[in-house]
């Protein structure tokens, strides 16, 4: 179990992610800054995080390595900070009665509705990965959602209950330094691929997806991940193609 993790909640800011940025010397590996309301909160693609204030947890997570902070980890293991955070978003969310799945590379979906998005922003020094802010948005208490929005979530739209986002958060960032420490300093790399790869959502089932930017739509089958984060699809045909995030988009 972790130690009691250094929270800073604020009022109001615009994006946890640019208030970790502008005092990054003040964060120490794995605090968190919370916002009560965001007002320019930013999603995955360049796109706006909507939430509501006071009605859910926007927060990001600071990620240290080196001196005082996770072992050296190479640029090229970054999908592992990705695997890590999303287990143990899941593992929060599966002791809270709901269960979930991952919608590769880091949305968790609650069937076919999505209940959190992460936007992970490292910084490299030397081909290695030498901070990661993980910044995370889960709809905990909100009701109602913007039209725009295609198939959003709650927990208690689930669940019919509602949560003190204070002890929520405290509960989730000890779930997520439990799962960084276990996947970046044990080195336990492999059972949280497994894991990764048991939970992603719509695995081993054909469904429609469309390839980007133009826009072909076809059958594919998930069926699994690379190390360094593609996407693993067969087609009708038994072929096996591989996608980059911004490569391929799901119909859902
Ligand atoms: C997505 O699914 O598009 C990613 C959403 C990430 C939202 C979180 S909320 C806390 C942190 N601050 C931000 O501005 N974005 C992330």
């Amino acid at each position: 179990m972790a130690d009691k993790l250094n929270i800073r909640w604020m009022e109001e800011t615009d994006s946890t992610q640019e208030e970790v940025r502008r005092h990054f010397s003040e964060y120490d590996n794995l605090s968190v800054a919370a916002a009560i309301l965001q007002t320019a909160g930013r999603g995955q693609r360049g796109n706006t995080w909507h939430s509501r204030g006071g009605e859910n947890l926007t927060f990001s997570m600071v990620l240290r390595f080196g001196e005082e902070g996770f072992p050296a980890l190479s640029a090229n293991k970054s999908f592992l900070i990705t695997k890590a955070a999303t287990l143990a978003v899941a593992k929060y969310l599966n002791e809270k009665g709901i269960a979930c799945s991952i919608k590769w590379p880091n949305d968790i979906y609650v069937r076919n509705k999505k209940i959190c998005g992460m936007l992970i922003e490292n910084t490299l020094a030397s081909g290695n990965i030498a901070s990661s802010i993980v910044g995370i948005g889960l709809n905990v208490n909100q009701k109602e959602f913007p039209a725009q929005l295609l198939n959003p979530t709650s927990m208690t739209v689930l669940t019919g209950k509602s949560f003190d986002l204070v002890a929520e958060l405290e509960i989730l960032s000890g779930y997520l330094a439990d799962s960084f420490k276990r996947v970046l300093s044990d080195g336990d790399t492999s059972s949280a691929s497994q894991e990764y790869e048991s939970l992603l959502y719509r695995k081993d089932t054909f469904h429609e997806y469309a390839s980007c930017p133009d826009g072909q739509v076809f059958e594919g089958k998930i069926i699994g991940v690379t190390p360094g984060g593609l996407l693993c699809l067969e087609d009708k045909n038994g072929e096996l193609k591989k996608f980059a995030f911004k490569e391929i988009s799901y119909i859902i």
